[in-house]
C-alpha cells in the first residue's frame, strides 16, 4: 500500500513537472519587482549588483534557490535572501526563464 501511495505521488509530481514549463510572460510579470536593482532590461541599475539579462536558465534557477534556501551567504546575499524568500518554485523558473530569453 505504501508503494502505491509513491507512486502515485511520483506520478503526480512528473506530470505537474513537464505540464509546469515555465511562462516567459509570468516571469516578466515576477521581475518587476527585480528592477529596481537588476534593471529593467536585465542590466544592474546600481553599481556592483549583478547583470541577469541572458544569463543562462538553469544558473538562474539554482541561484535564486540557494538564496532562498539561505545556502548562498555572504557579500550582499543577504539583500537576495530576502528576494528569493517571496518566490515560489514556479515564479523562480518563470523569472530565470524571462532573464535568460533576453538578448
Ligand atoms: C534590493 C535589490 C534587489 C532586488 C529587488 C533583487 N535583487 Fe537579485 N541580487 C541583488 C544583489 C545585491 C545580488 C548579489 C548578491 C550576492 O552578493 O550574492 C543579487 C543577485 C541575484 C542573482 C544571482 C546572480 C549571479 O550572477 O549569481 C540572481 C539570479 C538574482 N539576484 C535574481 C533576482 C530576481 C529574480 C529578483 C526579483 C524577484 C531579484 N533578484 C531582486 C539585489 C536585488
Amino acid at each position: 500500500m505504501k508503494n502505491v501511495v509513491m507512486g502515485a505521488v511520483l506520478a503526480a509530481g512528473l506530470l505537474s513537472g513537464t505540464a509546469m514549463a515555465a511562462d516567459v510572460a509570468a516571469g516578466k510579470a515576477k521581475a518587476a519587482v527585480c528592477a529596481a536593482c537588476h534593471g529593467a532590461d536585465g542590466v544592474a541599475v546600481i553599481p556592483g549588483y549583478p547583470n541577469l539579462k541572458g544569463q543562462n536558465e538553469q544558473y538562474l534557477v539554482t541561484s535564486i534557490k540557494a538564496y532562498k534556501n539561505k545556502e548562498r551567504t555572504g557579500g550582499l546575499a543577504a539583500v537576495m535572501q530576502a528576494q528569493a524568500s517571496m518566490l515560489s518554485d514556479e515564479d523562480i523558473a518563470n523569472v530565470a526563464a524571462y532573464y535568460a530569453s533576453l538578448k
